[in-house]
């Protein structure tokens, strides 16, 4: 794609209908639940090509939303699923299975703590809890066999902040994958794909929609991790209606996202307005290099 400013990048991210010949101006909500074909050659022939043929399978608003949130998040492919917590049990269940463990943060928002606290050892999921605002205590608390870390940009409700890119190193020294929820800072202000995050999982109900009218979620990795998310997404069924994903989508709310962050802290001769960890917040080792937009 043409190298766009990020307001305009934005807008051509989810113009067009792919996948189809036709260029409608403005992307029409696809509220179908089937696509028809002529015969059965021609259903093979649209398999064959990944095209349109059932609601839960593909659908164009869903794909639009997806290159969204992959230009917005800087990753290879999206799935949008039915709400943040669709978004991280599926990527968890893509990435675990029953004998394998994970190391979460012990600072989370309350019900995806107890998806894991709860839920996830009763599948045979092993979860480990660590302060990962401490890079230290996550070396300690890892496991040879643990594979996966989790944790939040800035934490929900208790606003911890981690080192994104130092539990990245620590996830791959140890052969795992980090998973990062980015729900309360947005794309706007961190992209932890680029700071070495695997998978950057969102809400797209709190501040990415931000005008509180969906319910909606996503997940932004590479392709290998996408191929299977996918293929879980369509037996879990964590998919999401064509209406929301286009109420979800650029019309009217990522090029908003700046105006919503105000700066909490600006440093003395600097102009750029930026959330910053100071030397008495408790949690020193997130560097600055956290946040690296408005925040
Ligand atoms: C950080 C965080 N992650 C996930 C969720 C769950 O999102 P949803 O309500 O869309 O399932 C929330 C909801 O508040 C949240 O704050």
């Amino acid at each position: 794609m043409t190298n766009f400013k990020r307001e305009t990048g934005i807008l051509h991210q989810a113009a067009y209908l792919k996948g189809k010949r036709d260029r409608p101006e403005a992307l029409p909500v696809f509220m179908t639940t089937a696509f028809n074909v002529d015969d059965l050659d021609d259903l093979e022939a649209t398999y064959a090509i990944k095209g349109y043929t059932y609601i839960r399978t593909r659908n164009p608003n869903r794909y639009a939303l997806a290159d969204l949130m992959s230009y917005l998040e800087g990753g290879e492919a999206t799935l949008v699923c039915g709400c943040g917590m669709a978004a991280i049990s599926t990527t968890l269940l893509a990435l675990l299975g029953s004998g394998d463990r994970m190391l979460s943060d012990q600072t989370l928002y309350g019900e995806t703590q107890e998806l894991f606290a709860n839920v996830f050892p009763g599948l045979g999921i092993k979860v480990d809890f660590a302060d990962f605002t401490r890079p230290e205590t996550v070396k300690e608390a890892l496991r040879p066999d643990t594979k996966v870390l989790y944790t939040e940009t800035i934490s929900n409700p208790m606003i911890t902040v981690v080192d994104i890119e130092a539990m990245a190193a620590i996830a791959h020294g140890n052969g795992a994958k980090l998973v990062v929820d980015n729900t309360f800072t947005t794309s706007a202000a961190i992209k932890p794909l680029e700071l070495g995050a695997d998978v950057s999982v969102n809400s797209l109900t709190k501040f990415a929609n931000g005008h509180s009218d969906a319910i909606c979620g996503s997940l932004t990795t590479s392709q290998a991790i996408w191929q299977k998310a996918n293929a879980l997404q369509q037996l879990l069924g964590t998919t999401v209606d064509p209406f929301t994903c286009w109420l979800a989508g650029p019309w009217t709310t990522p090029p908003g996202w700046p105006r919503r962050w105000k700066p909490t802290r600006r440093f003395p001769g600097s102009t750029t307005p930026a959330w910053r960890a100071t030397p008495s917040t408790p949690w020193p080792s997130a560097s600055s290099s956290t946040a690296t937009g408005p925040c």
